[in-house]
């Protein structure tokens, strides 16, 4: 007799909310030369190789146990103390006993969820907004609830209407998550106002704000958008905000290393959530990051990372321009990953996907971005990995794949 392994499964296992991101992922290793315009991976051609190979070099050629040892939940002291560094360069100033060192962001607003969220509680995002995100939120049962934004951000008199529309219903609303920095799917930069307004609309409903903050060192432009990508953080004097970032997309994805920033008490139980998830997030992986921050790789790296994007996004609107002339619409971001285009009216991002992948390029759908709207009318483009070759050729099969979704299906003989 064969077990059936289902029934094993708790509630919350049986619901799991899997990344609509992760799954286009899976999607791409199954169709074989297959152009991904889906991933918001760093390029590969940025990693810092031979900075990377000498410090673990470095770290491996003693025997100092300390490079292999459990380490304290929190993170490694010194890291500690140079995200501290990292974070006053952001204008955000705090105690070390404010900081959590993660394995990546991911693990910080799982985290979060954790100490916060009661099955019920109503956690607001900005839509679209980053899936993970929502997987999050689902999984920890919470009730997301979407606001609309503009080319500003959120909507603040939406944001309003729905949050008197759910205190009236008797909810409990604990938190708004926002990634206010060239997000995650929209490439969009809230303006100085609406970040603003946020913090007004937390301190004004006694409610708390998640700052995601993954891309903001990653801007196109100078001092203008240096002074627009600050954080909301940094202006909270009130304890209001909890800020994550990463050095994800700085350094490397793959050294899994993040860290959050929250008030005392509430750092006090994330660490104390996290003693039971990892011990601690991974010692070899915080002394290369921590060594990388202290010879200077990181600094030394921005101005490359954010020149070597722009060219990319440049590229990506090119061969766009090109393939599509007016029928994609977009605002051009200014720094991060991505690009969001709407769909010319009558088509929908997942007929087009189909479409695509008969011509062997992906990109995510918009849809997968909102959490309960049934919106189709856009497309998420990630121009960091493709090589500028690929890009060309992605986007013309794309452009193929639209001719193609438009047409009319053909007459049954
Ligand atoms: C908005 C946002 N938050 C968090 C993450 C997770 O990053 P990390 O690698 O630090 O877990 C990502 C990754 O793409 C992201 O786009």
């Amino acid at each position: 007799m064969t077990t059936d392994h289902r029934q094993f499964l708790s509630r919350g296992g049986a619901h799991l909310h899997q990344s609509a991101i992760r799954r286009m992922g899976t999607l791409a290793a199954r169709v074989p030369d297959v152009i991904t315009l889906a991933a918001g991976f760093p390029d590969p051609a940025t990693f810092a190789w031979t900075d990377l190979r000498d410090i673990a070099g470095d770290l491996l050629a003693g025997t100092d146990a300390s490079v292999l040892q459990y380490g304290p939940t929190r993170g490694y002291g010194p890291l500690v103390e140079a995200v501290r560094g990292v974070l006053d360069s952001r204008h955000i100033h705090v105690a070390p006993d404010e900081i959590v060192v993660t394995s990546g962001s991911q693990q910080g607003l799982d985290l979060v969820a954790r100490v916060l969220l009661d099955p019920g509680d109503v956690v607001l995002v900005e839509e679209p907004t980053y899936t993970g995100a929502i997987s999050v939120f689902v999984n920890a049962q919470a009730d997301v609830v979407g606001v609309p934004q503009d080319e500003e951000g959120v909507d603040l008199d939406a944001l309003e209407a729905t949050t008197r529309r759910l205190r009236a219903e008797g909810r409990r609303i604990k938190c708004f998550y926002v990634v206010p920095n060239f997000q995650n799917p929209t490439g969009l930069l809230i303006s100085p106002a609406r970040r603003c307004g946020l913090l007004e609309w937390a301190a004004r409903h006694d409610v708390l704000l998640i700052e995601d903050d993954p891309y903001g060192v990653l801007r196109f432009e100078d001092s203008a958008v240096e002074a627009d990508t600050r954080a909301i953080r940094a202006d909270d004097g009130e304890g209001r905000v909890l800020y994550l970032s990463t050095f994800s997309k700085t350094l490397a994805p793959g050294l899994r290393v993040g860290w959050l920033v929250a008030p005392p008490v509430l750092a006090e139980r994330i660490d104390t959530a996290k003693q039971a998830i990892d011990l601690s997030t991974g010692v070899l992986d915080q002394r290369v990051v921590y060594e990388a921050l202290r010879r200077g790789v990181i600094e030394r790296a921005l101005p490359r990372l954010r020149q070597h994007y722009r060219a990319k996004r440049d590229v990506m609107e090119q061969c766009l321009h090109e393939s599509f002339g007016d029928q994609l619409r977009w605002r051009s971001p200014r720094g991060g990953f991505f690009l969001w285009a709407t769909l010319p009216p009558g088509l929908s991002d997942e007929g087009l996907l189909e479409h695509a992948v008969a011509r062997k390029v992906i990109f995510v759908t918009g849809r997968a971005f909102f959490v309960h709207e049934d919106v189709h009318d856009h497309i998420r483009i990630g121009f960091s990995t493709p090589t500028p070759e690929r890009m060309r050729e992605g986007v013309r099969r794309l452009a193929d794949a639209l001719i193609a979704a438009r047409e009319p299906p053909a007459a049954q003989p």
